[in-house]
């Protein structure tokens, strides 16, 4: 089963907001997931320590460079979807992590700033390809994106788009209920209420979806 890598040079980008939504929701769909926290920073360890795990979810800490391709090849033949969650930035341990990826996602607020450093993401990428000579699927999703789209947003949208990067759609919105996934734990359907928890409910839904049939697809 497939390997979904998130990964990009920039910290605070949501990248482990991306996969803890990616693990919860694939795992409410049925699917068995095994989410590796490879960030020493511990993110997803600390969300898995802070409220009941969702049924169907393992997650494994503390995965370096040593371990990190043996750890996804024994769960990725097990019938799971294995989430890889890295740290920001670029090291041997996040080009390994790539090179076993079914798909790379890197996720990107749609700032100047942000997306230059995020892009960067691309050419790790790009260099993997170009070492193992496979295609590595991979594609950008936005988030922390405002419900009115800034001319910035467009703009960055446009142009990635024009060099044929992969955006998902939707884009992960900014949302209180998914910081606060830090807070309580578990997923956005067991959580107390936190602001418009249904729109939230459903962004998290269809960003897994739109995720699900890349690699089921090849979309
Ligand atoms: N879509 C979102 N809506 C609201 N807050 C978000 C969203 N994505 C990330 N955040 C918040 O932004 C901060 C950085 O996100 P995080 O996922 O830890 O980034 P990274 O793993 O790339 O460093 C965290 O406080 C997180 O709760
Ligand atoms: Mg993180």
């Amino acid at each position: 089963m497939p390997t979904v890598v998130i990964a990009s040079p920039k910290g605070g980008a949501g990248k482990s907001t991306a996969a803890i939504i990616l693990g919860t929701e694939l795992a409410h769909a049925g699917a068995d997931v095994v989410m590796l926290d490879c960030d020493p920073n511990h993110s997803l360890t600390l969300w898995a320590d802070r409220g009941a795990l969702p049924d169907r979810i393992k997650v494994l800490s503390n995965v370096t460079e040593s371990d990190i391709v043996k750890t996804i090849k024994q769960y990725d033949t097990d019938g799971q979807i294995v989430v890889v969650d890295l740290e920001g930035v670029a090291s041997r341990l996040v080009s390994r992590a790539i090179s076993q990826g079914d798909l790379v996602i890197t996720p990107m607020r749609a700032t100047t700033l942000d997306a230059t450093i995020g892009v960067r993401a691309l050419q790790l990428i790009a260099e993997e390809e170009e070492a193992l000579d496979r295609k590595i699927p991979h594609a950008v999703v936005f988030t922390m994106t405002k419900a009115i789209r800034s001319k910035q947003h467009s703009g960055i949208a446009e142009s990635l788009a024009g060099q044929g990067v992969d955006l998902i759609n939707p884009p992960l919105m900014e949302r209180a209920a998914f910081s606060a996934l830090f807070e309580f734990g578990g997923n956005l359907r067991n959580m107390p209420a936190q602001g418009n928890m249904d729109g939230a409910i459903e962004n998290a839904a269809q960003f897994a979806q739109a995720v699900y049939k890349r690699l089921t697809e090849g979309v």
